[in-house]
């Protein structure tokens, strides 16, 4: 295993794409502290990698919790913001607490986690924040209203902080994956199917995170967008 001093926050880290970043920066020999609910999901005994449970959509709570992590772990150099779901509808099938509900986790904690931890960042002159976006935050599409919303509110806190961080050291990155094969269509109508060549791997993902995170200071790599060779959605058999 290679030694790196380097510690990263990932949020969304019991699952999918995040668990997937998890397991490949323990094994690159990182530090990992990873937020999300449940972590029966992700049995980790790894020594560098530290669990903690916090509920990103009780978002009146988040400050408070935020700060007193980012206090208490000042040395994280690379927060990844991976937490969130899908919630899929017309606008008038939406209740005004889900609208409210899905903005909270897939926008406001992020936004949270960025103001928590961009002083610890900005302290040590370098670090990198990365978030994941969607293909959703590039193209409005039918019954995506919520959650496009959402995306294209992440990636422009992303464009914005870009700009607004590089003369601190610190650089901001997105990532716009299309449709990834997780636990985020579990309780979804649709999904890719189950054909290869429709669907990105989370490990995929987790390549993308690696490469921005590897990149030489000097360099930031603003955006990346991927998406599975064949862009299909399929119903899933209604029971
Ligand atoms: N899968 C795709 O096709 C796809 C495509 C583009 C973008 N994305 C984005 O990728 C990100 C990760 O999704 P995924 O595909 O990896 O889905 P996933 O397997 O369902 O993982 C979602 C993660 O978010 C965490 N999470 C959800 N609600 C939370 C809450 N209230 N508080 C704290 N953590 C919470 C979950 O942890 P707990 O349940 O343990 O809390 C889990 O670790 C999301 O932002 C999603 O929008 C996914």
């Amino acid at each position: 295993m290679k030694l790196n001093s380097r510690k990263v926050l990932i949020t969304g880290a019991s699952s999918g794409i995040g668990r997937a970043t998890c397991k490949k920066l323990l094994n690159d020999g990182y530090q990992v502290i990873g937020i999300a609910r449940d972590f029966s999901k992700f049995p980790c005994d790894d020594n560098a990698f530290t669990p903690i449970s916090i509920d990103l959509a009780a978002v009146e709570m988040l400050p408070k919790q935020l700060q007193a992590l980012a206090k208490s772990h000042s040395d994280v150099d690379t927060i990844i913001c991976c937490a969130g779901r899908g919630q899929f509808g017309s606008l008038e099938e939406f209740s005004y607490e889900q609208i409210r509900s899905l903005i909270d986790l897939n926008f406001i904690s992020q936004a949270f986690i960025a103001r928590a931890f961009l002083p610890v960042l900005k302290r040590q002159q370098s670090g990198t924040l990365i978030f994941i976006g969607s293909e959703a935050a590039l193209k409005g599409s039918r019954k995506g209203s919520i959650y496009c919303a959402s995306k294209f509110a992440v990636r422009g806190l992303a464009q914005a902080l870009r700009d607004e961080c590089s003369k601190s050291g610190v650089s901001v990155s997105i990532i716009n994956p299309g449709m990834v094969k997780t636990d985020f269509f579990d309780e979804l109508p649709f999904s890719h199917g189950d054909e290869e060549d429709n669907y990105l791997l989370p490990e995929d993902v987790a390549d993308a995170i690696a490469l921005i995170i590897n990149a030489r200071g000097s360099s930031v790599i603003d955006e990346i967008n991927l998406s599975p060779l064949k862009n299909v959605v399929q119903s899933k058999p209604a029971h």
